[in-house]
């Protein structure tokens, strides 16, 4: 039979899961990742308290775990994340100024060198756009570093991993007409146009009912990718059950497929119960492992 992974390669497309260490001695959940999945992203383990748990300190294990796994099944990698405002070690989200910007070039320089080839694409920069009406920058050490502090970034993971893809990824962003998206994508037109090195843009979307699929979400895919950068669904779950759950995942993969700079997608997990929001039951599989609904509607859409 057919398979999420396979279905997407059909029009050469990858298709994702988060993953969690911790759960590879689970023969179930590595049963359905090697089975359905051609795109890996670890959950938290390559996230910066997990990498640079002591400043200069650096620590792979659980991350090569899970470059190990993706080897294995042969799927490939996205990174997750090089510089955020949160999962900061005590150390850092104690630091500012010229020695945090420091700090983050060096943990940037470090950990895209140590996976240097073995990564498809690096969120490089997560979250750094405040919600709500303002388009600003959202406020964090990493920010009051400066503005440039983004650029910088970019430019730095380029020369330690040369082949990787480098994107930009935020939540909140899927609704074109909203103040966020619309700072999101005046800054990366202002970075293809000063060359500074970006390739993608990644959609968290984490659906639920106070943040639904917008109507216009295709649009805002396209749009992004008329600027000349990929765009991706980087960590999709949608709340809800049966056959509502399903056609917001069915719009979502629509709008993923009719737009041919959107390279891929990846759910933010595998089962229901892996879910960083488990009582939404917004993944693909339920807690036993078997396909829902929704499930069908994405394999029958890809
Ligand atoms: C979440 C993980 O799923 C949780 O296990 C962790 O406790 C917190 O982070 N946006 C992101 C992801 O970019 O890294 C977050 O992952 C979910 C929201």
């Amino acid at each position: 039979g057919t398979t999420l992974g396979s279905a997407a390669a059909r029009t050469g497309r990858y298709f994702g899961t988060a993953v969690s260490a911790s759960k590879l001695s689970d023969s179930v959940y590595t049963g359905i990742l090697s089975r359905e999945f051609s795109m890996i992203t670890p959950e938290n383990e390559m996230k910066i308290d997990a990498t640079e748990p002591s400043q200069g300190q650096f620590s792979y294990a659980n991350a090569d775990r899970i470059v190990s796994q993706a080897a294995s099944q042969g799927a490939r990698m996205r990174g997750h994340t090089l510089a955020w405002y949160s999962q900061q070690p005590g150390w850092m989200q104690s630091m500012e100024g010229s020695a945090l910007r420091q700090a983050m070039l060096n943990h940037i320089t470090q950990v895209a060198s140590h996976y240097r080839g073995k990564i498809y694409a690096w969120d490089v920069v997560n979250e750094a756009f405040a919600d709500g009406g303002s388009g600003a920058r959202r406020d964090s050490n990493l920010q009051r570093t400066g503005d440039d502090w983004i650029e910088v970034a970019f430019r730095a993971a380029r020369s330690a991993d040369p082949d990787a893809k480098l994107c930009y990824n935020d939540y909140n962003t899927d609704d074109w007409n909203q103040a966020k998206t619309q700072a999101v994508y005046r800054m990366v037109q202002d970075f293809k146009s000063r060359g500074v090195p970006i390739d993608c843009v990644g959609f968290q979307s984490h659906f639920n009912s106070n943040s639904p699929v917008p109507s216009n979400y295709r649009t805002t895919l396209q749009n992004f990718a008329d600027l000349g950068v990929d765009v991706q669904i980087t960590e999709l779950d949608v709340e809800g059950s049966g056959t509502a759950q399903a056609n917001n995942f069915r719009t979502v993969t629509q709008a993923c497929t009719a737009v041919a700079r959107c390279t891929g997608m990846t759910t933010w997990g595998i089962r229901d119960t892996d879910s960083w929001r488990a009582s939404a039951t917004p993944l693909l599989f339920d807690g036993n492992g078997q396909k829902k609904e929704a499930y069908t509607a994405v394999l029958d859409t890809l």
